[in-house]
């Protein structure tokens, strides 16, 4: 399908914006990128994305050559001109864990004082179920001539492998009240995958020769709203349930790996997301969770299922400083040097939102441990939310000298190249504690290997 003929504003440049805008251009589409943070929108301007992910910078820059790409902090420049806003804003979590939506309802107001009478506004953010009609009554009280149609279409992409995920989605899904209008944003993300390849090329990303065209699901408002929530909450919640039986298996004998490779061959479960470790963090599970708590509070339905995997995910850090203190002399870190591998949420991406190797770091500077920390990509970003008497360094090999104990707490591949020859000669003691699993223990049998919930 042919999109020549319309012009799309994509309002905020964080992950999901900017990857969504740099496909967009990238296939044809004039693309207004919007963003109120003037470095962000130099940062486009000047061909690179204002983060790291795989790829992306590719994209951006193709699309700035080729001027589909016009990065702005002016809605009055893009919106009078875009039949198509996609909202891509941030929605952060309230103190109380429900999602603060000021930016969604900021962003609602610069676009309706500006929008073209027939705009379709796509909502692209994570809101809570219903949130969709508040801002279609909102809207109408702002721009009452305005015929506008609202389309809810989440997006599934993980931090990290945000292209890919995104040129080959498994699913596309559209909500609202004109199925048709539906359509044709869903066509939009369907040329995207059609063209996948030529995408992959340009973003100098791997991708399979041929891939299985993704389902749309076409649906009523609420549904696509919920969807979203549902999704991420259910991954959230087979992590929790892996890292309560790694828990019992620390405590039996039983290797949670093991288990896991077991249970998740069958094909109704799935082995994805089984994998028990220091829990999740990010910028979208934690939040995501606490959403769907506090949505199911404002309707007075129990959520409680979802309280328990959030009380477990808190707790994984805390376990896995405690199944140190175990290891180490007189069960007491105080003076220990602590090497922390990894502070990102996880592996391929700068992020450390909610992370739980910060976390882990922290409360290990608490416990008076020295604490020696590194990660490929994120130091610059963890040094704010790190307690100032931790030393950061700038390789793995720094961060290990001399220490008594690493915690590896991001599956960050650089990290498994790591042999026990290589660490005994670096540290002084012998404690390899795996907090995310990754390595054979098999590899490690002259040194004292701890994983998660195995044996
Ligand atoms: C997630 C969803 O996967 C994505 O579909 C959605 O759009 C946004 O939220 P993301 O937060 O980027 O994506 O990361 P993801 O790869 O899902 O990992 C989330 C966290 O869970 C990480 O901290 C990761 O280390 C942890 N994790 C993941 C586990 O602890 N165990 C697992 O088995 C899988």
């Amino acid at each position: 399908m042919e999109h020549n003929n319309i012009t799309v504003s994509v309002v905020g440049s964080g992950y999901v914006g900017t990857t969504t805008a740099a496909l967009l251009a990238n296939i044809g589409i004039k693309t207004f990128a919007i963003d109120i943070d003037e470095n962000k929108i130099a940062k486009l301007k000047s061909g690179k994305a204002p983060f790291f992910e795989a790829g992306l910078d590719a994209l951006v820059a193709q699309g700035i050559a080729s001027g589909n790409l016009i990065p702005t902090t002016s809605y009055q420049q893009a919106i009078p001109n875009s039949n198509i806003v996609m909202s891509s804003v941030g929605t952060p979590d309230n103190p109380d864990g429900s999602p603060n939506l000021d930016f969604v309802f900021s962003a609602l107001d610069s676009i309706a004082s500006f929008a073209k009478p027939e705009l379709i506004y796509v909502q692209k953010s994570t809101v809570p179920v219903g949130t969709g009609q508040q801002i279609i009554d909102h809207f109408k009280t702002k721009n009452s001539s305005s015929k506008f149609s609202y389309v809810s279409a989440p997006e599934f992409l993980r931090e990290g492998s945000a292209v890919i995920d995104s040129i080959i989605p498994d699913r596309i899904v559209v909500g609202g009240q004109n199925p048709d209008v539906n359509m044709q944003i869903a066509d939009i993300f369907m040329t995207v995958f059609e063209q996948y390849k030529n995408i992959a090329g340009i973003a100098q990303i791997a991708c399979p020769d041929s891939a299985q065209k993704p389902t749309i699901f076409n649906m009523n408002l609420e549904s696509a709203e919920l969807t979203k929530v549902t999704a991420n909450a259910f991954l959230a919640l087979k992590i929790s349930f892996a890292n309560s039986i790694a828990v019992l298996a620390d405590t039996t004998g039983a290797d949670v790996v093991e288990v896991m490779d077991a249970v998740g061959a069958d094909n109704r479960i799935g082995r994805a997301f089984l994998n028990a470790g220091r829990g999740y963090g990010g910028g979208c599970f934690p939040k995501d969770v606490s959403g769907l708590i506090s949505s199911a509070d404002r309707y007075h339905v129990d959520m409680s299922i979802m309280s328990a995997a959030t009380k477990i995910n808190n707790s994984m850090s805390d376990y896995v400083v405690s199944r140190l203190t175990e290891l180490v002399d007189d069960n007491d870190l105080k003076d220990k040097k602590i090497a922390v591998l990894g502070l990102a949420f996880k592996a391929g991406t700068s992020d450390v939102r909610k992370s739980p190797g910060i976390k882990i770091a922290n409360k290990l500077a608490e416990l008076e441990a020295q604490v020696s920390a590194y990660d490929p990509e994120a130091n610059h970003e963890a040094q704010d939310d790190l307690d100032s008497k931790i030393s950061l360094h700038n390789n793995y090999r720094e961060a290990l000298k001399s220490a008594t104990a690493v915690i590896i707490a991001t599956d960050w591949a650089e990290f498994s190249k790591i042999s026990a020859s290589e660490f005994s000669e670096l540290m002084t003691g012998k404690i390899i504690f795996d907090a995310v699993n990754m390595l054979d223990p098999k590899d490690f049998s002259d040194m004292v290997y701890q994983g998660v919930g195995r044996k």
